[in-house]
């Protein structure tokens, strides 16, 4: 018979560790880096502005939205590199209606979702080849101050 304290840790575990076998039945490579971004508060800014993995981790990445009063939506595009203006035009053209994203554009390696003031969105990907990577928001018009870098370390 479990004790209480036990049922209590398998409560508050269980719906993470069904996921996970869900995972492991299509065979999907197990978390092995957890990294998070968010906003800096309301500004068109990430924090941390430079990010770091190992090549060919699986990666969750979480983006939170701090922003306490300015009504902005963000997401989080991390994109190949010599990219940026072409991702930006493409963004635009996929107007609000998709998110602001590019449906299979091939120079995005991993897009969260957009999100709105005070939520947290994430995405799994798994780490491109060592190397420079720019992650942006593609919200029109902020990918000018609201952009970072992941370095991709050999692995
Ligand atoms: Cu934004």
């Amino acid at each position: 018979m479990w004790g209480r304290r036990q049922l209590l840790t398998a409560l508050l575990i269980g719906p993470w560790y069904l996921a996970a076998c869900g995972r492991s039945a299509v065979q999907r490579p197990p978390i092995i880096l957890d990294l998070l971004v968010e906003t800096n508060d309301d500004l068109l800014e990430f924090k941390p502005k430079e990010l770091s993995c190992p090549a060919g981790a699986h990666v969750r990445l979480t983006f939170r939205h701090t922003g306490k009063y300015v009504n902005f939506q963000h997401n989080w595009v991390l994109i190949r590199p010599g990219t940026f203006d072409a991702v930006i035009q493409a963004a635009a053209r996929a107007g609000e209606q998709q998110g602001w994203l590019p449906a299979g554009n091939p120079a995005i390696i991993a897009a969260t979702s957009m999100c709105g003031r005070g939520q947290s969105v994430s995405v799994e990907f798994d780490a491109p080849p060592p190397g420079r990577y720019v992650y942006i928001c593609s919200t029109p018009g902020h990918a000018a101050s609201m952009w970072g870098v992941l370095t991709v370390t050999p692995s």
